[in-house]
């Protein structure tokens, strides 16, 4: 999979792309991204990428062209274009899955108080990371990103996201490691019995346990 990504700020996404399973997936080319400057697109003398809004207001706003330009340019028949905003429709596991699947995703992230309405007719999807206003889109590219590549085949173990919280409604179950009694705090005793059958059965309990405790939302779907 390719993933370009179009920002203002590529500097936000160093960490990100060499750090931990991001940083491997990419060194086993299991996926390419493409952090790109649309500002080094823009046509203005002074390579601005933003204007006063018509009809006046708060703010500055992303103007069409050099966005345009860079998404003339880098696209292919395969490209998924993906704008970032809080009007999107909201991210969850199952978009995900489905994101996962494409070939290559390009993410615009807007910036300042907002983007030319136009640039709205480049784009397949709109996509928010929850409902609540963030300064640009970076962190949501990087939300999604993330949460795409650790799907792809390879990345990471694939029994491990088979029962992950969301896969099948429920939470995921919790887990424990050494010592077995940790300042009085005890490791359930059934954990340590290597009765398998027993420890399968108290942790689909505990899954339907915790998602009803804390997302009672998610049995009710
Ligand atoms: N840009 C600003 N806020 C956002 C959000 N909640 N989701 C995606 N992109 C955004």
């Amino acid at each position: 999979m390719k993933i370009d990504i179009l920002t203002i700020f590529p500097e936000m996404f160093t960490g990100f792309i060499n750090s931990s399973i991001i940083k491997r997936a990419i060194n086993d080319k299991k996926v390419e991204i493409n952090i790109h400057n649309f500002r080094d697109y823009s046509k203005d003398p002074h390579k601005c990428v933003d204007d006063y809004p018509y009809g006046g207001g708060q703010g500055m706003v992303l103007m069409p062209q050099p966005i345009f330009d860079a998404v003339e340019d880098l696209k292919n028949s395969d490209t998924k274009i993906i704008l970032l905003s809080p009007q999107g429709t909201k991210y969850n596991q199952k978009k995900a899955y489905e994101l996962a699947k494409e070939k290559n995703l390009m993410f615009i992230c807007g910036h300042y108080e907002g983007f030319d309405e136009r640039i709205r007719t480049l784009v397949d999807e709109e996509i928010s990371i929850g409902d609540y206003v963030l300064t640009g889109g970076e962190l949501a590219s990087m939300v999604i990103t993330d949460s795409v590549v650790r799907l792809i085949p390879g990345v990471i173990n694939e029994n491990s996201h088979l029962k992950e919280s969301f896969n099948d409604g429920l939470l995921d179950y919790p887990v424990y490691t050494r010592p077995a009694d940790f300042r009085g705090l005890k490791v359930p005793e059934v954990l340590l019995s290597g009765h398998h059958a027993n420890i399968e059965k108290y942790r689909q309990e505990e899954r339907i346990r915790i998602t009803r405790e804390k997302r009672p939302d998610l049995l009710k779907k």
